[in-house]
């Protein structure tokens, strides 16, 4: 599951196993980074609006929480029949890093780069974007807290207009694994379309369908 900050991807990937869990498809829900005590370690360093640390050394560390989340959670899972549900993975580092960071000297080729040896290979087979306006998703994150968010929310309109950009390239260079779901309308509404690109994945791969 990927979309910018605020795009309603936490209740949305909720949503998305509450209605595995009715359809009695066995699944773990995970995240990036975290996941995993290395991984929820680099979150803290990552997330905390008091780091400071080069965009290389970024792109190096949400890179580091990936490789170990790939080998001690989502690889053990998938070996065992578990369908992954993972909040965020290595096309979030592709738009966050590579389009939001690329006046900072990073590119999207870099990050891919940095992250081949993290995923060794391993890709969804179905990534859902939740897109939204950044606009809509600045007033979203504005309602529900008064803080100013953590040190990636902090970015400003300019950087999440380049990730969403990111993520509508992202969409367009592989149609096969990746869809983009409008995320404007109800949490119902949304969750709707989340369900008929999951049910389309299933199908296509043979399985009996979800619905
Ligand atoms: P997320 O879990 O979506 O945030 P929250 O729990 O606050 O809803 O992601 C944490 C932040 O990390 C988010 O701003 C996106 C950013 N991020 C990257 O910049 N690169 C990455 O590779 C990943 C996985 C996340």
């Amino acid at each position: 599951m990927e979309g910018i900050d605020g795009c309603g991807k936490t209740t949305q990937t909720d949503r998305l196993c509450d209605r595995l869990r009715q359809q009695g498809i066995a699944h773990i829900r995970t995240r990036e980074p975290g996941g995993t005590p290395i991984g929820d370690a680099i979150r803290a360093l990552l997330l905390d609006p008091a780091t400071e640390m080069t965009p290389a050394a970024e792109v190096y560390l949400y890179a580091a929480s990936r490789a170990e989340h790939v080998r001690k959670v989502i690889l053990p899972a998938l070996e065992q029949g578990l369908v992954v549900v993972c909040d965020r993975y290595v096309d979030a580092s592709v738009v966050y890093q590579g389009y939001g960071m690329a006046p900072q000297g990073m590119s999207p080729e870099f990050v891919r780069e940095v992250n081949g040896p993290a995923i060794s290979g391993l890709l969804p087979d179905l990534t859902v974007i939740i897109d939204i306006p950044v606009k809509l998703a600045e007033e979203r994150l504005a309602a529900r807290s008064a803080s100013r968010g953590d040190r990636i929310e902090r970015r400003g309109t300019a950087f999440f207009e380049r990730v969403r950009n990111g993520l509508h390239d992202v969409c367009a260079m592989f149609p096969e694994r990746v869809i983009s779901v409008d995320g404007v309308g109800t949490a119902d509404d949304v969750a709707e379309r989340v369900w008929n690109a999951v049910s389309q994945l299933t199908q296509r791969a043979g399985n009996p369908p979800c619905n």
